[in-house]
């Protein structure tokens, strides 16, 4: 096969086959790598020209009631310092975070009991009643769907759901007590609702295999969400997978091109980890197709304490610093900040 007439025919189709993608995933390398990148970043420039949307990222609770075997905060791991902010905190962050030109607030946190529907609700009008003008996105796992309702119904317009894995095999390994049918028909009720809904996967996790990662491309294809979240495992010890290998930078690129290419309009960000892997990480994401960033809002006094995995970076940094960090950083790879809500380009 050549790699580079795959490419150019994903390109213009936005489709390729298993054995094609698969194909690329495994073989491509220097020269071929880098055309990849180039065609990824001109599909993106074509629907978002250069700029680069900023969410503020707000993670609220680190008490989680899952065990997932990859996640440092999951209920087992008891050297977790636990911590909650309060509505009051969160909308301070909100304050900080809308003073310094941010219209999108992402509450993320682990599945928390506490945060009764009520309170998620609440939040979610406080926050719209002092910024209509912002956008609320959840991060904050499986609820019913009634429950997606009410969070709809209070203001709330977008999703993070990340499938982890479309592989039913995989899904299980790393999920105890979950299944991958329950995270697919949560992310259709979020999708029939009306949120603009986010999905995505990790690249690296032990035992995952190419034809795994071409089940997560096809999967998102037919899924068709607004926004995707691709990042590389990272192992965290207090966890049963701490001794595994991590995801690799590379392989992680790869992804998020091919992603790029099969949904040209999808929001994609440049994911933490992927900094946390390579200092210049985040900057090669936007090189390849990349196109929103979440620097943190979380109080610097907490943040350490929501420890997805280890070595995790700004964790010491004032929202302040990131934003400015994180705007440099956009410039370096030829483009501009864009601080609107940034809507997917068919949700406008
Ligand atoms: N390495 C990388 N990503 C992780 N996440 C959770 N734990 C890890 C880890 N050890 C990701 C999951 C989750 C998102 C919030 O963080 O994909 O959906
Ligand atoms: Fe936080 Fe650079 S984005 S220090």
């Amino acid at each position: 096969m050549n790699i580079k007439k795959i490419i150019d025919s994903l390109y213009e189709t936005n489709q390729s086959s298993k054995e094609e993608l698969a194909y690329i995933i495994n073989n491509i390398s220097g020269e071929d790598f880098q055309y990849l990148q180039e065609r990824a970043y001109e599909t993106k420039e074509k629907h978002y020209s250069n700029t680069v949307f900023m969410r503020g990222l707000i993670e609220f609770t680190n008490y989680c009631k899952r065990d997932c075997s990859y996640c440092g905060i999951r209920r087992s791991n008891k050297d977790a310092d636990r911590y909650r902010l309060s509505v009051d905190q969160i909308l301070e962050c909100c304050k900080t975070g809308y003073e310094l030109g941010f219209s999108t607030f992402v509450l993320q946190g682990g599945e928390d009991p506490y945060f009764t529907d009520e309170i998620i609700c609440e939040i979610i009008s406080k926050i719209k009643e002092l910024y209509p003008d912002c956008a609320v996105t959840l991060s904050i796992g499986e609820k019913s769907k009634e429950s997606y309702q009410k969070y709809y119904d209070a203001g709330a317009d977008r999703f993070l759901l990340r499938h982890e894995t479309a592989n039913h095999d995989l899904y299980d390994s790393i999920h105890p007590e979950m299944t991958l049918n329950s995270r697919i028909e949560c992310l259709n009720s979020l999708k029939d609702i009306g949120y603009q809904v986010g999905a995505g996967f990790m690249v690296g996790i032990p035992g995952q295999t190419t034809e795994n990662l071409v089940e997560d491309l096809l999967f998102l294809k037919d899924l068709e969400p607004h926004m995707i979240g691709i990042g590389p495992f990272i192992p965290h010890k207090k966890t049963p997978l701490g001794k595994y290998e991590g995801g690799t930078v590379e392989k992680t690129l790869i992804m998020l091109c091919l992603t790029r290419l099969l949904l040209p309009k999808v929001l994609l960000p440049s994911t933490t980890a992927l900094g946390t892997l390579d200092s210049l990480g985040r900057e090669k994401a936007l090189k390849s197709g990349a196109n929103v960033v979440m620097p943190n809002l979380s109080p610097t006094d907490q943040r350490e304490k929501y420890e997805l995995y280890e070595n995790k970076i700004c964790t010491g940094d004032e929202a302040a610093h990131c934003r400015v960090c994180i705007e440099a950083r956009i410039n370096s790879t030829g483009n501009v900040v864009d601080m609107s809500r940034g809507d997917h380009v068919d949700y406008l």
